[in-house]
């Protein structure tokens, strides 16, 4: 396992970054071509994102692959018998497991073999709804093999997200579990897939795995159990199941997220490009070595699970270790547990995970050894730089550097980031560009800020192999949404500042999107749920900051008929009840004022900046509040400001 882009040192580092701004495409193909290809690309890259029909983003068009003998049968050759997988269950003293590569292999075949028994097709969607165990990234690596398109929902939706995904994609299968391990609680998954299959009547087969024991309804002719259709194909005697012939362009799966506007939207990564981007990415930023063991602690069911529990790792031959439970579950020593047990070289976590644990106390961290630990990385959110010490010191032992990746749903892989022994760590700074990214700060014009120093919208000027290729089902709104506001570039959502050393420092989101422990939700998806709820007139919901979740949602609704101080967190706890139903438990906001009106232009508009600074308990610097149509309002709410 040797790959020519690995990066050494600062020097190499400058050259790629040059490389690959005056020629990326032959930068990128130059990668490529350390891959496993059925048949050579035509051409290295189209792109367009200005026009009609945009964005056009096509990297190795007519190049023929698989991504599954890339992450699987290639380092069959090289490592058989190294752990691809390392699985440690919630509850400790259930015993672990691994997965060398050649068992990986096989179980990815034969449950592809089951998938194609039952019907599923080149291109057809397979949505998965697990839970972290060994089979998520098994059925994903399955539906990869056969051409299937997989959209994984994660765990904490509710069966109305579920159902409004699987329809969205049309799919016609589902995977799940009877159930799923959380601390001491069990999930009835099947039982919350049931809910939502009552609004999909375009499924015909649900694939059932046994995790908990949890009793289940299996409807005949419909739900079938993994088990015993892998006993089938077992029977069957044909092992094999060769590997799909994919376009380089064709979807690999969907992942719906969330944007300031409307429901989530299926954000579409393809094979090669997003292969290509998430090995790179992943050797590079972590400066993975052969036979390390690497710990993320993301969710499955989000982008970060996939790239950097899936398929960056496994596309180079890397040791993945996926945990099932929560990091305070038995104690809030789990994760360093882990580390210990394992051997963890490279961690990778949320600022909110990081921040949770400190709060509990040194005395879980003290008693472990975490003499393995070699690099630790952050993503999600910005990293305070209290946070960012306390990771240093005390994991690190200030001896580790620290990668601070910024990057988001819709790139696929990291794109802001140190490189670990590479680049110089900055608390609470991302740090430079990786090779291939070339971003753009913008100011209020919409003009490109060229000097070192700067402060504004980061835009993204030229196309990288992990972008995203469109939304789901809806192309015109991928351009909306990302290539609209300053026309030939794609807009992030984000606010950044670039110090002089050309160092970016994000700083959150400039949309009407949250990120609540690293969780992304829209307000005005959250908004939609909360005025379906009876007796709600109106609602605004906005961010605040949150000492550990880095954000907090406040809700400030209008209700038809007053609440009365006395039914006030009965009414709270309804409202709560519904936004778990609809989206699910992550999206209940912390905070509920119940108002008389909300602040508004004269042209009807909320305005959402004074709400924010009163969530933010800034009620003295509100600002300018004489063009409202209401401001009498601005008073009332701030004397019922919630605590
Ligand atoms: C934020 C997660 C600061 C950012 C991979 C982005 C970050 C959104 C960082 C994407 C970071 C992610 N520093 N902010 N290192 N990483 N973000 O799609 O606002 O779930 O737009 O992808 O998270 O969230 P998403």
């Amino acid at each position: 396992m040797n790959y020519t882009f690995q990066l050494k040192n600062i020097e190499e580092y400058k050259e790629a970054y040059q490389k690959s701004v005056t020629d990326p495409e032959v930068f990128w193909e130059t990668i490529a071509r350390e891959f496993r290809w059925m048949k050579p690309w035509d051409k290295g890259l189209n792109w367009r994102f200005e026009g009609e029909g945009a964005p056009v983003i096509e990297w190795f068009k007519g190049g023929k692959l698989n991504i599954t003998e890339n992450c699987l049968d290639r380092h069959l050759q090289t490592i058989p018998d190294q752990p691809a997988l390392i699985w440690e269950p919630n509850n400790p003293d259930e015993h672990y497991r691994i997965l060398t590569y050649r068992q990986l292999h096989q179980k990815v075949i034969a449950f592809a073999n089951v998938l194609k028994n039952n019907g599923v097709k080149k291109g057809e969607r397979v949505c998965i709804y697990m839970g972290m165990i060994p089979e998520s990234p098994i059925a994903m690596l399955a539906c990869a093999r056969i051409g299937a398109i997989h959209s994984v929902i994660f765990g904490g939706f509710s069966a109305q997200s579920i159902a409004d995904r699987i329809k969205d994609g049309n799919a016609k299968f589902v995977i799940t579990c009877d159930g799923s391990f959380r601390a001491k609680k069990t999930i009835p998954l099947k039982s919350i897939v049931d809910d939502a299959l009552v609004q999909c009547p375009s499924v015909e087969r649900v694939i059932v795995l046994t995790r908990t024991r949890t009793p289940v309804s299996m409807i005949k002719g419909r739900d079938v159990w993994w088990e015993d259709e892998l006993k089938k194909v077992e029977t069957m005697g044909n092992p094999d199941c060769p590997a799909e012939e994919m376009d380089a362009e064709d979807p690999l799966f969907i992942l719906y997220t969330s944007g300031s506007t409307g429901n989530p939207k299926g954000v579409v990564h393809t094979t090669a490009g997003y292969m290509i981007y998430t090995a790179y990415t992943f050797l590079n930023v972590f400066n993975y070595q052969p036979e390390e063991v690497f710990f993320c602690t993301a969710d499955i069911g989000w982008i970060t699970g996939h790239s950097y529990i899936v398929y960056g790792p496994l596309a180079v031959g890397a040791t993945t270790l996926m945990f099932e439970g929560v990091p305070t579950y038995p104690d809030a020593g789990r994760f360093w547990e882990i580390i210990e047990k394992h051997k963890v070289n490279i961690f990778y976590t949320s600022p909110t995970a990081i921040r949770s644990l400190m709060a509990q106390g040194e005395s879980f961290v003290e008693n472990k050894d975490l003499s393995s630990l070699r690099v630790l990385g952050s993503v999600g959110e910005p990293i305070n730089e209290e946070a960012w010490h306390l990771y240093y010191k005390n994991i690190g032992k200030s001896r580790c550097p620290i990668v601070d990746t910024w990057w988001q749903t819709e790139n696929g892989g990291i794109m802001i980031s140190t490189i670990a022994t590479v680049t110089e760590h900055k608390p609470a700074f991302a740090t430079l560009p990786l090779p291939g990214i070339q971003p753009a700060i913008m100011d209020p014009e919409g003009r490109e800020i060229t000097t070192p120093e700067a402060k504004g919208n980061l835009c993204i000027k030229f196309p990288w192999p992990g972008m995203l290729r469109t939304t789901w089902g809806d192309h015109q709104r991928c351009y909306d949404t990302y290539f609209s506001a300053y026309p030939g570039t794609y807009f992030t959502g984000d606010g950044c500042l670039r110090d002089a050393n050309g160092y970016y420092r994000i700083t959150g989101r400039v949309d009407d999107v949250l990120n609540v422990s690293g969780h992304r939700l829209g307000t005005a998806e959250i908004e939609n749920v909360i005025n379906k709820h009876t007796n709600v007139v109106e609602s605004a919901v906005v961010g605040f900051p949150h000492p550990i979740k880095g954000q907090g949602i406040y809700a400030y609704i209008i209700t038809e008929k007053e609440i009365l101080q006395e039914d006030a967190s009965l009414a709270i706890a309804d409202i709560h009840e519904t936004i778990s139903r609809i989206i699910g438990p992550i999206a209940k906001p912390d905070k509920i004022q119940f108002v008389k009106d909300l602040p508004k232009t004269r042209s009807g508009k909320i305005m959402r900046r004074i709400l924010r600074k009163i969530a933010e308990g800034e009620m003295n610097n509100i600002g300018d509040t004489s063009t409202l149509l209401n401001p009498e309002i601005v008073e009332n709410i701030k004397k019922g400001k919630m605590n």
